[in-house]
């Protein structure tokens, strides 16, 4: 199969056609999500929290997202490849940013954009600046807006974003129109009311993927590890989150199954799950 290009993707846009965009961590996760038949594939740095066992996107080092970006690239398929960038990979410059995007691009040519958390017009210029020095050189960006988890203290937690206020409103609507003229080619809206996300879609010329953001927004994206409940019953998961799969519940099962039956002597079964010896070679060798 030919991968899909960017082209391709605003082409499905421009015919209304939803976009869709999968998560993945790993090549087992990316084997599923490419299988899928998902436009998109973001290799998010939620895997800090939901793959790797770190307690928030921030302590994810550069290093071991590099990694799991490289691993993601090994699995066949035609989907894109988004590569998030972490934080601490753009904040201290202009250049460290620019160096760090160099980088994911480099991994793999199947990297097709990164994609950037950004903040308020006029308040956090550096990351528009960015996408521009970015786009400037050849590197593909999509936005990200509403919820940006790598900002969490300054959002003052993990919620809904822009419901409170007409400023708040008005300000997420001018930052996907600035992330527009900065020269993003998409943006992810998270976690923000439904008729807003809608709304800025309709003002937009490029495509908004949705996640906590209704119907209304040009694509989607879920985080795997959400939507097939990895990490079994008890994780958490956020409303907008559809749970899809429990696989980390059918996982502790069968492996809980496994360990009962090495320790009660039924598995392995002679001659099912073992290899035979001709007895004649078993003679001479005793
Ligand atoms: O890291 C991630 O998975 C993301 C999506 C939630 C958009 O940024
Ligand atoms: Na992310």
């Amino acid at each position: 199969l030919a991968r899909t290009t960017l082209s391709d993707i605003t082409g499905r846009y421009a015919q209304r056609e939803p976009l869709t965009m999968c998560t993945a961590y790993d090549y087992i996760t990316a084997r599923w999500a490419q299988a899928s038949g998902a436009n998109l594939l973001l290799v998010g740095d939620s895997m800090a929290t939901t793959a790797l066992g770190y307690d928030a996107p921030t302590d994810l080092p550069f290093d071991e997202f590099k990694q799991h970006l490289r691993s993601v690239c090994r699995a066949a398929g035609p989907a894109a490849i988004v590569a998030d960038m972490p934080f601490g990979s753009l904040e201290q410059s202009i250049e460290h940013g620019v160096s760090s995007a160099v980088a994911l691009m480099k991994i793999s040519s199947k990297v097709t954009s990164v994609k950037v958390e950004l903040g308020t017009p006029g308040v956090d210029t550096h990351t528009y600046a960015l996408v521009q020095e970015l786009t400037s050189r050849g590197i593909p960006v999509m936005g990200h807006l509403g919820l940006t988890p790598q900002r969490a203290h300054s959002l003052g937690g993990l919620r809904v974003q822009a419901n409170g206020t007409v400023e708040q409103a008005v300000r997420l609507l001018e930052s996907a129109q600035q992330a527009q003229a900065s020269g993003c080619w998409a943006v992810v809206l998270e976690c923000v009311p439904q008729r807003l996300a809608t709304y800025i879609t309709e003002q937009l010329q490029i495509p908004t993927i949705g996640i906590g953001a209704g119907p209304g927004t040009s694509g989607q994206v879920l985080v795997i590890a959400d939507m097939l409940e990895l990490l079994g019953e008890g994780a958490f998961r956020p409303k907008f989150a559809k749970r899809y799969a429990q696989l980390g519940k059918a996982a502790e099962k069968s492996l809980a199954q496994f360990t009962a039956e090495v320790q009660r002597g039924q598995f392995p079964v002679k001659g099912t799950h073992t290899f035979m010896m001709k007895d004649d070679l078993w003679q001479e060798f005793l």
